[in-house]
């Protein structure tokens, strides 16, 4: 099960010490449940702050931003939480794995929040590390691993809750080609499997024509493809 998502005139400004820098300038955005979509565009065209307005990581200032059917716009930084553990799944360039834990306990850890029982937890990393043919791993830290295999694990992670939305920032960035496409084709896999709509912000022109949507961006507007 994927969300559809709908922004309309979605504004986004930072506050910062030279003043407000508006980084979305009222975006208009429509993605099918069970779409694919690809954000591109050059540094600073605010394409991170688009993926964490989706991902409720920060709250939408102006505008409408509707996932899956719910208004994002006006929720608290607790229902945005709700929102994010119900709903969301991240992938991020640089993994964002913790060091100390083995592959198995960073996925298990991202399932406390819901409730599960210690051995139901351990169980589903396992199953998790597995379907990212990572299961020979699991026991590993994050510095014996590959970039590869590390942003498997952190797939294996943003699979943890079932999210209906998988949100992938760069997923690519600190690849090599054979890596990246591996990446690339397990996301694809994943979105296929559990039919959860995807967003993936790439550089990558290659990994952008393999998505159904293609929103490229400049300077916080949609410019043509
Ligand atoms: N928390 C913040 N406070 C102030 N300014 C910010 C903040 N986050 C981002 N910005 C600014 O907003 C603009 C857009 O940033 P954003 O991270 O969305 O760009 P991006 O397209 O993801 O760039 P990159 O390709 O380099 O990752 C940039 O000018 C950035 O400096
Ligand atoms: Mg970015």
């Amino acid at each position: 099960m994927g969300v559809a998502i709908t922004l309309r005139g979605l504004t986004h400004t930072y506050r910062t010490a030279e003043g407000p820098l508006t980084v979305l300038g009222g975006l208009d955005l429509d993605v099918a449940d069970g779409g694919y979509a690809a954000i591109t565009g050059p540094s600073g065209a605010g394409k991170t702050t688009l993926l964490s307005l989706l991902g409720g990581l920060e709250a939408p200032q102006v505008g409408r931003l509707e996932v899956g059917g719910q208004d994002l716009t006006g929720l608290s930084g607790d229902e945005l939480a709700a929102y994010r553990r119900a709903t969301v799944g991240f992938v991020f360039q640089h993994f964002g794995l913790l060091e100390t834990l083995t592959a198995a306990q960073n996925v298990e850890l991202a399932g406390t929040l819901n409730g599960t029982s210690p051995a139901e937890r351990r169980a589903r990393a396992r199953e998790l590390l597995d379907a990212v043919g990572l299961s020979e791993r699991a026991g590993h830290r994050p510095s014996r691993l590959s970039g590869g295999e590390r942003q498997r694990v952190a797939i294996a992670r943003a699979l943890v809750n079932e999210p209906r939305l998988l949100l992938a920032d760069e997923p690519t960035g600190n690849l090599d080609d054979d890596a990246s496409l591996m990446v690339i084709e397990l996301l694809e896999k994943v979105r296929a499997d559990h039919g959860c709509t995807m967003v993936v912000v790439t550089h990558n022109r290659q990994l952008a024509t393999r998505a159904d949507m293609r929103i490229p961006l400049d300077r916080g507007h949609r410019v043509p493809a």
